[in-house]
Order: C-alpha cells, then structure tokens, then sequence
C-alpha cells in the first residue's frame, strides 16, 4: 500500500560550513530513508532549511564585521551547492528568512497567545554594563549548573545537552569582552510548558521504539519536571513579534526554528501549485513523520516542538525521532573553534560522493559514536568498493559484453546453486525492507555488501570464463545469474550509493527512473542490451591518508 511520509531534517546553521559530523549525524540517514521509501512506492516530502537567525548567526557577524543577512546568504548558498553534490534530496531545502516563514511563526505565536500557552512575564537576563546590552543565549558562557561542564552558553550545555536560562549559569562571562554581566529585569514572552508535561509524559510512554538514549533522555527530562521558558529575546535579529512595543526584541531562534518545518511544507506546497497540500503530511493521522537529528538536538524535537504542535492543535506530533550519537574524526571530538574538522565541500573537490556515502552507511553513529579516519576511507573504498562490488560488477559486465554481443545472455536450465543465490537476492531485499523501515541502516547495507561477497563467491565457483569454451551454455547461465545479482545489488544500495546505483542502472541497458523499479527483486530479461561497462569506483592511493592526515593537521595549527 501507497504511504505517506515526511523526512525532516535539522536545519543547519548558517553560520559555517557542514562538515562530516553533521552529513553522519543527520542529513546522510535522513536522505537514505527519504530514497528508500521512495523506491517504495511512498510518496516523501522531504524539507528542511538554513536556520538563518539567532546568536549563532551574529556572533559569527559581528566577528567578522558584516551584516548577518550576508552570512545566513553565504552559507544557505553553499549549503545548497552541497546537498547537489552529496545527492541529498530534499523536496524543499529552504530558509527561516523567508516572508512565508515569518508568517508561519506569527500564526502560531499568535495562536498560542490567544490559547494562554504564551504570555508575557519579566524575568532576570545578563546584562553587560561594558557593552551596554543584553547578553542572549551565545553571547554569555560559563558553568553548566547541571554537568558543571565549563562549556555551556545561556540556552543549553553542550555536554549534558540540557536547555538552560542564562540566568542559571555559574561563573557566567560576556562573549564579546569578558565581563562579568549583571542581572537586569527584562519582559519577554513564555512558552507554558509545564501545561504540558502530564500528556508529554504520556505520548512518551507510547514512544517505547525510540532509541534508547532518545527515550530514556526525554523521560528523564520529563520527570525532572518542565520549566516555563522565555521565548523572546532582546536581538535585533530574527522574526519579530507580533505585538506592539516589542521593537527591540525578537522571537527567539529555537522556537522559530522548530516551526520551519511546516512553513518549509507550506512554501513546498505552494510551490508545487497546490497550495492545501501539506495538509496532507500533517493533518492525516496515518502519516508517519520522521525528524533526523544529532543528539544535541533531541530536547527541542522531543519536548518544545512536541509541546508546541499540542498546544497548536490539529497537527500531527513526530512518529520518530531518530537521533544519531556523534562521528569523531581520527579518534577526536569535531570542533569548529578549533578547526578539528572534514568540511563538506574540501572532501567533495577531492573525492567522489559515494565512498563518503559508504564509510559513513557502514559506520553510521547509529547507537554508538563512531570514528571517520581517513585510513578507513581508504580501506574501505579499496576493499569492499572496488575490490568486493565494483569488481563484481565490471568483471561480469566486460565478460558479458565482448562475450555474448552486448546483451543479457540467454540463460540455460537454473541449478541448485543458480537457484540459491537468487533467493538469497531476494531475501536480501525483503530482510533490508525490514531493517529500512526501522532506521536500522548500519544492518541494512550490511546485509547488500554481504550479499555482494556471496555473489563474489558464486562467480568464482561456477567460473565463466573457464565454462565457456567447454560448456557455453553453463557460463551464458552463470552470467544471466550473475546480472541479475549485480540489478539486485543496484536496487540494494541505492539509497546508499545513488551515483553508482544510477550509473548501474544504465550501465544495465536501462534508460528510466531506478526508483520507478520498486523496491523488489526484478529479473533483467535475457537479450536486453547492455552498454559499454565503466568502472563504478575509483581505487584510491595509500598517500591519500598521509596527505589528509597532514591537511587536517595543518588547518587546526593554523588556527590556533
Ligand atoms: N540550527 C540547529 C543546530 O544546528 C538545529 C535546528 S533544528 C530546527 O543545532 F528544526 F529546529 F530547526
Ligand atoms: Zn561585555
């Protein structure tokens, strides 16, 4: 049956470039989902955003000495440019500056105002007396009153992950000149969440198949009991209020930001020249709505946005939020203050999309953190890309087409063996739709790779190119058996390695859409005429880990 499903992703920051951390953490898991069901036959709306405002956006401005419009255009641009390389495919990837986004936030602050689960309340914010103003979220730093790690800035600690008021910071200082900031009353506008903590603590209880850490954290979160919190700020920058007098303040990012993925489905629609459409993913309870995550993201997604779709009404709340743990790089911590980091689009001038693809699929950060060191990429794409399925793929394929006259070749009386590898094709996709379907990626193109190291095996066994001199007929047959693995392999891993699936696809006489083939094993006709083969992956040089090494090196040094 036909089904609909709406794939969020986080909005990324406009504020730096995306590195590997952020592809592993959410927008690669998110794009293999979104293709997969695709395939399916399910009809996906895939949407997200630049996250355009906040402090995280004029920190960066103000250090660089230009207006925060520019930044949020520079990097929602090149973020653009990346998610076409990568073949991350969004139906809609667009930005929370837009008009229709700010009149999405107004509808709903307004709502919610009108409902009581806004109101407006003075409450105690840091203030710098040096540089005369408020100091919001990012622009204050100290102690985490929870973890006492020295590392969280007003609105959340980046280690526990915790949301905090700024106010509740031990040995808090200003970003901008290190003062310690006096508290000042200010008046700003609150989100009632301790309405809802009784039915969060509800809907969390049928959440049962969130990941353990999503669960067990909101819960926990949940049990500690929830705080009112601001959801204003006094910034110049971001979505204004609706309200007279409040000039010179601004809705704070977060609240917006959330709110981003029914304005994205609205603009979505809009555009597609239906403007009710997005009615469709969010008002039907059937349909299942999946937001990716990193894990320092889960409380807004779990929690806020889940209060704040309650407290709208009539909209439905996240089906699953399946959160990753963190990628490390050469065993360390990404960090952008410290430039330990693999940005985007340095890998993609140098390397193929589909090897990242791969190391990052097959060592997802699925429950656990997960490491990307370059000698794995270079493992990894030599052995199992090229040497494992690519090999597979051109051996057979060369063969076939100076063989048998460049076409499928008939095939004679399947035996055991034929008959074996093909079923376990077969149950390789149907166990894949499984493992799919639950998220379960990590298992998911294990289980595609191994049925490529049995199809190694088989090649080598029945052995066509010995046959063909004795027995012709055999090695004609093992070769149809072998085609039909290689179309099954496509299938298997295209929400994986799209480029090479695609490149597959036509490779093996094709000419359509691969995900118009359904997400099942389909048998390539014998005589269907196949093009001329081209190698699939690139073998990659041992220097490449010392030179990458190096580079990464060089760039964090020169940093500091
Ligand atoms: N910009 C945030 C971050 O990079 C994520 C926002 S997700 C959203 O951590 F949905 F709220 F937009
Ligand atoms: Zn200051």
């Amino acid at each position: 049956m036909k089904e609909k499903v709406l794939v969020c992703t986080a909005w990324p920051y406009a504020n730096g470039p995306i590195h590997l951390g952020h592809i592993a953490g959410c927008y690669l898991p998110a794009d293999i989902f979104a293709r997969y069901n695709r395939t399916k036959g399910n009809e996906v709306l895939m949407v997200s955003g630049s996250d355009q405002h906040g402090t995280p956006i004029t920190v960066k401005a103000e250090k660089e000495g230009v207006h925060p419009a520019k930044i949020a255009e520079r990097y929602h641009k090149q973020f653009l440019k990346s998610w076409e390389q990568l073949g991350i495919s969004y139906d809609h990837f667009t930005r929370t500056g837009t008009d229709n986004h700010r009149k999405v936030v107004h509808d709903v602050f307004l709502k919610l105002l009108e409902k009581d689960y806004i109101f407006k309340d003075s409450m105690r914010s840091p203030f710098c007396q040096k540089c005369q103003r408020f100091l919001p979220d990012r622009y204050v730093e100290g102690t985490c009153p929870f973890c006492e790690s020295p590392n969280a800035r007003g609105d959340q600690c980046d280690d526990c992950g915790k949301p905090l008021n700024a106010e509740d910071l031990v040995n808090s200082q200003c970003k901008i000149c290190g003062a310690t900031p006096e508290i000042h009353e200010t008046e700003h506008y609150f989100l009632r969440l301790t309405a809802f903590n009784d039915k969060l603590l509800e809907w969390i209880k049928t959440k049962k198949y969130f990941k353990p850490n999503v669960y067990h954290f909101t819960k926990q979160y949940l049990k500690d009991g929830l705080k009112n919190r601001a959801i204003t700020r006094d910034i110049s920058w971001g979505v204004d209020i609706p309200i007279e007098g409040c000039e010179t303040k601004r809705i704070y990012v977060w609240f917006e930001a959330v709110i981003g993925y029914l304005s994205a489905s609205k603009e979505w629609a809009e555009n597609s020249g239906d403007p009710e459409k997005w009615r469709e993913y969010w008002q039907d309870k059937n349909v299942k709505t999946y937001y990716f995550i990193g894990k320092d993201n889960i409380p807004f997604h779990t929690i806020i946005w889940p209060a704040m779709l309650m407290a709208y009404e009539g909209l439905s709340l996240p089906y699953e939020v399946p959160s990753n743990e963190f990628l490390t790089l050469e065993g360390k911590q990404f960090s952008t203050s410290r430039n330990w980091a693999l940005w985007l689009s340095d890998y993609l001038e140098r390397y193929d999309p589909d090897p990242l693809r791969y190391l990052l699929s097959i060592n997802m950060p699925e429950t656990n953190d997960a490491d990307f060191s370059w000698y794995e990429f270079y493992r990894r794409n030599n052995n199992e890309l090229v040497a494992a399925y690519g090999n597979l793929v051109h051996r057979t394929l060369t063969f076939t087409f100076k063989k048998f006259d460049k076409v499928v070749p008939e095939p004679g009386e399947l035996e055991d063996k034929d008959r074996e590898i093909l079923d376990l094709a077969k149950k390789t996709l149907a166990d894949m739709d499984e493992s799919l379907k639950l998220c379960k990626f990590k298992e998911a193109i294990r289980s595609a790779m191994s049925l490529a190291h049995e199809s190694n095996k088989y090649l080598e066994v029945t052995s066509p190119w010995k046959e063909i001199k004795e027995n012709p007929k055999r090695a004609a047959t093992s070769l149809y058996v072998a085609i039909n693995l290689i179309n099954a392999l496509k299938t298997a891993l295209y929400p994986f390695l799209p480029f090479s699936s695609i490149k597959l696809h036509g490779l093996l006489g094709y000419e359509d859409e691969i995900e118009s083939h359904g997400w099942k094993f389909e048998e390539i006709p014998a005589g269907q005429n196949l093009r001329k083969p081209k190698p699939l992956f690139k073998k990659l040089e041992e220097e490449i880990i010392e030179e990458e090494m190096e580079r990464i090196k060089e760039q964090s040094i020169s940093k500091e």
